[in-house]
C-alpha cells in the first residue's frame, strides 16, 4: 500500500503545482473558507485512482463527500483532504499539502501527507513508525511547556466567536517559549511528529484535516487527544497533539480556560 500512496500523492501533487502558479478563481464555501479548481480536480483524481484499484472502498473527503454518517466497521474508508492550506495556496504561500488517511474499524491504519512544492513526504503505518522521506522520525524530548515551541491554527468561524480561541492563544503564549501559525493543520501535525514543534492544538478541525497527521504523530512517539484528554479527536472537533511529555500541561491550560478558572489574559 505504501507504494500506491506515494504514487497517489505525487500524481495529485502535480495538479496542485500546475495551479499554484496560475491566477485562480477562488470561491467561498463559507466566509473566509475558500475552495479552488485545484482542490476539486486533485480530489477527483485521487478518488478515481483509488476506485480503480479498490472499488469496494468508501470515501470521506472534503470537497465531494464530506458527510460522515454512520461509520461501518466492515468498510475501509479513505479520508482525503486534497489541499490542506487552501488560504496559503491562494496567496501563493508554499505551505500546503495533500493529506490522506486510511480508516478501518474507526482507526487510522496508514497515512500520508505530501507537500508538492518541497517534495517532502510524511508517511506512517500503524505499528510500524513514522517517516519523513523514508527516514524514521521521532517527537521532541522537551519536558516543560515553558520551553516548548507550539503551533496552532484558527477556525474559519473565529470572526464570529473569537473570545475562547484568543483566550487559549493568549494563555499558551505566556506559558510557552513561542507559538507559530502556519495555515495547514496536517503539516502542523507532521512537524510535531518530527520534533520541530513540541505541541499543537486547534478546534473545529474536520476529520480530513487530522486523520493522517494524527497517526503520524502517534507513530513518531507522540500523544493525540481531544481537548478533554479523550480519544475523540478524529470526529470530535478538538485536538491536542504533543511529544507526550508536555501533553498533560497543555490539557491543564485548556481546562483552565474552558472552565473559566484562568484569569483573563
Ligand atoms: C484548514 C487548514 C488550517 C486550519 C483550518 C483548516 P483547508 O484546512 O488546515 O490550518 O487552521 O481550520 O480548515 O481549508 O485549507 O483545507
Ligand atoms: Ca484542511
Ligand atoms: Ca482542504
Amino acid at each position: 500500500m505504501k507504494k500506491f500512496l506515494y504514487t497517489l500523492v505525487k500524481l495529485s501533487g502535480k495538479i496542485l503545482v500546475k495551479y499554484f502558479t496560475k491566477n485562480l478563481t477562488v470561491e467561498f464555501k463559507a466566509k473566509h473558507n475558500p475552495v479552488t479548481q485545484a482542490d476539486k480536480e486533485a480530489e477527483e483524481v485521487i478518488k478515481n485512482y483509488i476506485t480503480q484499484k479498490f472499488p469496494q472502498d468508501k470515501f470521506i473527503c472534503e470537497e465531494s463527500c464530506p458527510e460522515v454518517n454512520k461509520i461501518d466497521n466492515s468498510t475501509r474508508y479513505w479520508i482525503i483532504d486534497p489541499l490542506d492550506g487552501t488560504v496559503n495556496f491562494t496567496h501563493k504561500l508554499p505551505i500546503f499539502c495533500i493529506s490522506i488517511g486510511i480508516l478501518q474499524e474507526r482507526k487510522v491504519i496508514e497515512a500520508i501527507v505530501y507537500n508538492p512544492i518541497t517534495e517532502v513526504i510524511y508517511y506512517a503505518k500503524r505499528g510500524y513508525g513514522a517517516y519523513k522521506n523514508d527516514k524514521k522520525i521521532l517527537v521532541s524530548k522537551t519536558k516543560n511547556l515553558y520551553n516548548s515551541l507550539l503551533v496552532t491554527g484558527f477556525p474559519y468561524y473565529t470572526y464570529k466567536n473569537p473570545k475562547r480561541v484568543f483566550k487559549l492563544f493568549n494563555k499558551f503564549a505566556i506559558s510557552s517559549q513561542a507559538i507559530r501559525r502556519l495555515g495547514s493543520a496536517a503539516l502542523d501535525l507532521c512537524m510535531v511528529a518530527e520534533g520541530i514543534f513540541d505541541g499543537f492544538w486547534e478546534e473545529n478541525l474536520q476529520v480530513w484535516d487530522v486523520a493522517a497527521g494524527s497517526l503520524i504523530v502517534k507513530e513518531a512517539g507522540g500523544k493525540v487527544t481531544d481537548y478533554y484528554g479523550n480519544n475523540n479527536y478524529l470526529f470530535g472537533k478538538t485536538i491536542v497533539a504533543s511529544n507526550k511529555k508536555i501533553h498533560y500541561q497543555m490539557l491543564e491550560i485548556i481546562k483552565e480556560v474552558i472552565s473559566g478558572r484562568s484569569a483573563a489574559v
